[in-house]
């Protein structure tokens, strides 16, 4: 039996790097996975895999769309699905064995194998016991199923994100059930690579959550890359038959019944606490009713000496926010001070053009009945974006009517899971829209559309 002042449970962005923090501030850190590799989802069927997929495709995209306008003449690419998976697993190999370099680096643990929780202060893993002063639970999530739906997933013909991140050939068609993250990010991937994509969405617009505007914006330029939509409707039912499936849906507005038929279909109707073989109802950790485990200020679950971090908690299912509450965590537990800004968790979608977005949208300023101002500025006013077909799309920055202070902002365009950072700083040290404004921004770059909302939070943008 090995003693340990921390032990983690699961090796994903939140445990790994809560173990790599715990571990250079000095804490004696082992962190429990029963993967072959480390990096949970996000690095082995999830971020990264997706974002390896979504750059090829785009590429094959741009010499489709416009090398030609460009004078680059001659046969656009054809493609190589075989490589093409190999080159996307030769990313997810390379950034998981670098975790465990990093590993090896802090002189980190790795229990290999899936860890329950006995009692406070114990984890098993397989045979053994480890003693623990502390546990850190980040076990992460799970595709959920469609609530009082009938669906068979095989991750062959009906998959989810792991599945459509491996089929065997490119389909002719897809059926991607829910226009959230994963349906917009892998529908655009197999829409790029031919296949006929038709999202079916439950709500009336995509990407819930998001600024009214952006959704709009959003959908006409995926409708515009030849992604069809069906709004307002309720799959209920997924049948496979031989090598296609099925979708049987209610449309909301008549409650009309209609059916879709796919080669494949992909249920991206969100993900669930994965949370099972921990022993947590034996412990007596609260859970909340949505099945997350509960935990306070600190982090630390209704049981003493164990904590929960990432998509296990409530908040959004975000890679860099569980990073953040890892961090978080092995300072509290190290003695020092550890603290998260939910108010400025930016979210992102990899599509192209990238969606990003922080902070309150126009939505939720107006339920709270708040005075604000926005400022709007398109890149087909932006120099460097039209250069390279970049022209759609917009940045929109929403400030306090009175004080000027940036309460979100919302981008539509090149690089804008980048370009939103500039305003997630400017947010964490309570700047106003005229800040960013007064500040210099290189030319030509897509981030002086930023500057040019800012300005249009005051006197006026210069190139609108
Ligand atoms: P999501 O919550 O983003 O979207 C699910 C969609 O399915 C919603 O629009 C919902 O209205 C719809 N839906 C639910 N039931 C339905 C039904 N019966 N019929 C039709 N539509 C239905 O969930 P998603 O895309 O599965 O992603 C899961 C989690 O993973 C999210 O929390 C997301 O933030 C995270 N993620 C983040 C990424 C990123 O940051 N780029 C990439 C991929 C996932």
């Amino acid at each position: 039996m090995a003693s340990y002042d921390v032990i983690i449970i699961g090796a994903g962005p939140g445990g790994y790097v809560c173990a790599i923090r715990c571990a250079q501030l000095g804490l004696k850190t082992a962190v429990v996975e029963g993967r072959e590799t480390l990096g949970g989802t996000c690095l082995n069927v999830g971020c990264i895999p997706s974002k390896a997929l979504l750059h090829a495709s785009h590429m094959l995209h741009e010499a489709e769309q416009n090398f030609e306008k460009m004078g680059l003449k001659g046969k656009s690419p054809s493609v190589d699905w075989k490589q093409m998976l190999a080159y996307k697993d030769e990313v997810i190999g390379q950034n998981t064995k670098g975790i465990e370099f990093l590993f090896k680096k802090n002189k980190i643990d790795w229990l290999k194998g899936w860890g329950s929780i006995p009692e406070a202060g114990k984890v098993t893993v397989g045979e053994e016991t480890h003693e623990a002063r502390n546990i850190v639970i980040a076990s992460g999530s799970e595709p959920a199923s469609i609530p009082g739906a009938d669906v068979a997933i095989d991750e062959k013909v009906v998959v989810t994100s792991t599945g459509a991140l491996d089929l065997g050939k490119i389909p002719k068609s897809m059926v991607v059930i829910g226009g959230g993250v994963i349906g917009l990010e892998m529908g655009s991937v197999y829409a790029r690579l031919g296949t006929k994509v038709t999202v079916v969405e439950y709500l009336d617009a995509i990407t819930p959550g998001m600024d009214g505007e952006v959704q709009k914006t959003f959908q006409r330029i995926l409708k515009k890359q030849g992604l069809d939509f069906v709004m307002g409707a309720a799959v209920h039912t997924v049948q496979t038959l031989k090598a296609k499936a099925r979708v049987a849906y209610r449309l909301r507005k008549d409650d009309s019944e209609h059916e879709l038929d796919a080669d494949v279909v992909l249920v991206a109707t969100g993900r669930k606490p994965y949370t099972e073989g921990l022993g947590l109802a034996d412990l007596g950790v609260e859970m909340t009713p949505r099945g997350q485990i509960a935990v306070g200020k600190d982090w630390q679950t209704s049981v003493k000496g164990i904590y929960a971090i990432g998509d296990a908690i409530p908040g959004p299912m975000l890679a860099h926010k569980a990073e953040d509450e890892g961090m978080a965590v092995a300072e509290l537990l190290a003695g020092r001070h550890g603290h998260v800004n939910y108010g400025v968790i930016p979210g992102v979608i990899y599509t192209h053009p990238e969606v990003a977005t922080v902070g309150e949208t126009e939505e939720s300023l107006k339920e709270q009945g708040r005075a604000y101002k926005v400022g709007k500025f398109s890149f087909m006013g932006n120099g460097r974006a039209k250069a390279v077909f970049a022209g759609d799309g917009f940045v929109k920055i929403l400030a306090d009517k009175e004080t000027d202070r940036i309460l979100g902002a919302h981008v539509i365009g090149p690089s804008a899971g980048d370009l939103i950072h500039e305003v997630c700083v400017a947010m964490e040290f309570g700047a106003a829209a005229e800040d960013l404004a007064l500040t210099c921004h290189a030319h030509p770059t897509f981030s002086e559309a930023v500057r040019e909302a800012a300005l249009a939070c005051g006197d006026g943008a210069i190139h609108a």
